[in-house]
């Protein structure tokens, strides 16, 4: 876990680096971040910071950045900006940008030529790549947008939706486990004493598919927010009346107790 709770930073890496040059200690070669992860994003000038140290002590630098695009879209810095202080970084044209698969590897041509070796050596070569890479340009181009920051994109509009989903949730006095700063919504669901496939339940009767507490918003859910809150609304509700009425039951027990002794 990072230090701050909430996104690493290169305090915890240099913590954990071994850049000495004992021979018997196994030397740190690379260095692998996630941006975003759990919807957080890492700050551009903390992967600046990260990137020096990982330079200064040549050791590589690669960015999982499945939902980098989603830091971009948030304005967090431009995906240029990113990718250049990385070796190599992976993003995913599926999850957030909706393409059904694909994703792509980003870096030096030298890089890039040698991993192409690696992939076809395991048997990852794809020939008729075509019926991949049109729903990606579809993915990039008109999900993301055509600026290097989702400018003309839909992206945004997911992070509105997860932020209404998280005001719809404080309303009832919940809390959730992270930032929501981009398309996540992390509810805490035990401090609101509902198990995962209680929330599950509550879904399927609202029509709602959920698969645990981690909501995350999709553009055509933004696309359809107003059905989809209105949903959620009727499972945050019920489960708040639930929790009241256990609080109640508890409040009577512990009365009880009280009585008794
Ligand atoms: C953070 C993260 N990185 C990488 C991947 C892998 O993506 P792919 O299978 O398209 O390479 C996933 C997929 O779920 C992911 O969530």
């Amino acid at each position: 876990m990072p230090e701050n709770g909430i996104y690493l930073t290169l305090e915890d890496i240099a913590r954990n680096a071994c850049i000495d040059e004992d021979v018997h200690s196994c030397p740190t070669k690379v260095i692998t971040l996630e941006n975003t992860l759990n919807g957080v994003i890492m700050p551009l000038r903390e992967m600046k910071r990260i990137a020096a140290f990982a330079r200064q002590h040549r050791i590589a630098l690669h960015c999982d950045g499945a939902r980098l695009w989603e830091a971009s879209a948030a304005g967090a810095g431009s995906l240029v900006e990113f990718c250049s202080l990385c070796d190599t970084v992976s993003l995913c044209f599926s999850k957030g940008l909706g393409a059904p698969i694909g994703s792509i590897l980003v870096g030096s041509s030298e890089i890039i030529n040698r991993a192409r070796w690696i992939r076809k050596s395991i048997g990852g070569g794809l020939r008729q790549a075509g019926v991949v890479a049109a729903p990606a340009r579809v993915a990039v181009d008109e999900t993301f947008g055509k600026g290097p920051n989702g400018e003309g994109g839909l992206l945004q509009d997911s992070h509105i939706v997860a932020k209404m989903i998280e005001d719809l949730w404080a309303r009832f006095g919940g809390k959730v486990l992270y930032p929501v700063q981009t398309n996540m919504c992390w509810l805490d669901l035990k401090a609101a004493g509902c198990s995962t496939a209680r929330f599950v339940e509550l879904g399927q009767d609202a029509g709602l598919k959920l698969m645990g507490n981690r909501l995350v918003a999709h553009y055509q859910i933004a696309q359809n927010q107003d059905d989809v809150l209105q949903r959620l609304e009727q499972v945050f509700r019920r489960l708040w009346e639930e929790k009241a009425g256990q609080d109640t039951e508890e409040a009577i027990e512990n009365s009880l107790y009280r009585n008794e002794t």
